[in-house]
């Protein structure tokens, strides 16, 4: 039995044993990881090229780390000097990678929609590496395998995902993902930061984190994108800390530990407090180490059927 599609553009419809495939296969490639040798022949012989048009750190590394440890050829593609600079199209640029006989695509992109557009322009596999505002799929299955990794469930499981909601993909592939898999989720945030109609996702909404605490297991908690305030979402950064600001202060006023997740790069001090952020009761870089296996998995599992 394999995935449903032989695409991964998002988790929004994604069948529930989909997402248990992805994760129950990642296991198996966590353990590889801890081998002292950490790599094995599985897409031997398959090209995967990198394509990111936006910035990234943790899923371009992530990404890269996966195929190579699945022993899978690698081309990394920027759009930074590349023919995108002479006024190349998108289309134009994929199909004559593609043409270099390519099995799989992995892009980032900022504009919403673009894996999809790139379905209909190329045969290889096409994965959603993040797109604009819309779904970031393995950032939501990266934690999703954390919750389960650390709780042994999601199901039942109650997570807040807190601060600018609006414009984040790694909100919207985590609701779609978690309510899928039957846990409870909230968002929390300033209303400039909530969309008007979220609850129609079956989320329930906070507007004042000490709040939602007591009724929590985990919070993921995420960036302030600062390259989005110059509208004035909310007064500044040093108010965002004081209303929304996970510190170690707000989590000893309840009874029990809370989880902390964040999708990183993390902004000390603002959407979260750097003792917070290095505690007991982080596993940030659990999450980034589980970003290598869930995504080993998925190319595993898209990559020996395309
Ligand atoms: N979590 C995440 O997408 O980080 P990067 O932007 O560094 O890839």
């Amino acid at each position: 039995m394999g995935l449903s599609s032989r695409h991964l553009l998002g988790l929004d419809g994604a069948p529930k044993a989909d997402i248990e495939l992805i994760l129950n296969t990642a296991v198996s490639f966590k353990e590889i990881l801890n081998r002292p040798i950490k790599k094995v022949p599985t897409l031997q012989g398959k090209t995967i090229v990198n394509l990111f048009f936006e910035n990234s750190t943790r899923t371009r590394i992530s990404f890269e780390l996966a195929e190579r440890r699945l022993s899978a050829d690698v081309v990394n593609f920027s759009a930074s000097g590349s023919s995108v600079s002479k006024g190349e199209t998108l289309k134009d640029t994929a199909r004559n990678i593609e043409a270099m006989k390519i099995d799989m695509v992995v892009i980032r992109h900022n504009s919403a929609g673009t894996p999809h557009f790139l379905t209909r322009v190329v045969q290889s596999a096409v994965l959603n590496a993040g797109d604009g505002c819309h779904e970031h799929p393995t950032q939501a299955l990266l934690d999703m395998y954390t919750l389960n990794e650390k709780f042994g469930r999601l199901d039942g499981l109650r997570v807040c995902i807190v601060g600018d909601i609006t414009h984040s993909r790694v909100a919207r592939s985590n609701i779609y993902g978690l309510k899928t898999m039957g846990a409870t989720v909230s968002v929390c945030g300033p209303a400039t930061l909530i969309p008007k109609e979220i609850e129609k996702l079956g989320v329930e909404v906070y507007h004042r984190i000490d709040d939602v605490l007591p009724n929590v297991d985990a919070l993921n908690v995420l960036r302030v994108q600062m390259e989005r305030q110059s509208g004035g979402l909310f007064p500044s950064l040093r108010e965002y800390h004081r209303f929304f600001g996970v510190t170690k202060e707000r989590l000893d006023k309840v009874d029990h530990p809370i989880t902390i997740m964040h999708p990183g790069p993390i902004n000390r001090d603002v959407e979260l407090s750097a003792d917070v952020a290095d505690g007991p009761h982080s596993v940030i870089l659990e999450q980034v180490l589980n970003g290598v296996a869930v995504r080993m998995s998925v190319l595993y599992l898209l990559g020996t059927v395309n």
